[in-house]
């Protein structure tokens, strides 16, 4: 509880810095949890954090990211033809943002932020080590949504970190 208070407050100011207007700050009134998307294309590696993103179906299992269109990843992704999800534990928020900061296009994000990568089982990509949990998705559909895009995943392997510490979650059992 104290940590998603903690995020909250954060990103009220983080938000409240920028001349967005209404529609954003009251589009961000609910936190949203921060994930990071890897990606790879001809053995170049990439990480990006993401806001946007949500589960759409069970069966078949869809998971989806919304991207802007000028990203990096975006072209990584439309070209590759998979990514994944990696959900990250508030202590890599420092590392998540430096991701955000800078473009793949001409920066090694991993190298820079000390991110590991271990290997995924099914897709091409690098899973970013530590992480709580992975969602390894094969590209299944894109949805142009304006000034972002829909990237549409199936999701070909799914794991939990064991060794991660338990977060609350609605998941949990107990
Ligand atoms: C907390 C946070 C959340 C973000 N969420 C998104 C998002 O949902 N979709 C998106 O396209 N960009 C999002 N961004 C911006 C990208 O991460 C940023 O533009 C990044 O530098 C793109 O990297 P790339 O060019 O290597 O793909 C977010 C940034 C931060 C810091």
């Amino acid at each position: 509880m104290k940590v998603i208070k903690k995020i909250s407050g954060k990103m009220k100011r983080a938000y409240n810095s920028y001349t967005i207007g209404d529609y954003m700050r009251t589009a961000y009134l609910s936190p949203r949890r921060v994930a990071l998307i890897t990606s790879r294309l001809q053995g170049k590696d990439n990480v990006l954090p993401v806001d946007w993103h949500m589960p759409l179906s069970f069966s078949p299992k869809l998971y989806c990211i919304s991207l802007e269109s000028g990203n990096y990843s975006s072209e990584m992704i439309s070209a590759s033809g998979c990514f994944a999800v990696n959900f990250m534990g508030a202590e890599y928020e420092e590392q998540m943002l430096a991701c955000g900061k800078l473009s793949g296009r001409n920066n090694d994000k991993f190298s820079l932020t000390g991110l590991g990568k271990v290997k995924a089982e099914k897709v091409d990509v690098p899973l970013v080590e530590n992480a709580l949990g992975w969602l390894e998705c094969r590209l299944v559909n894109t949805v142009i949504t304006g000034d972002h895009t829909l990237f549409i995943g199936e999701v070909a392997a799914e794991k939990e970190n064991e060794a991660a510490e338990e977060i609350y979650h609605i998941t949990n059992k107990k």
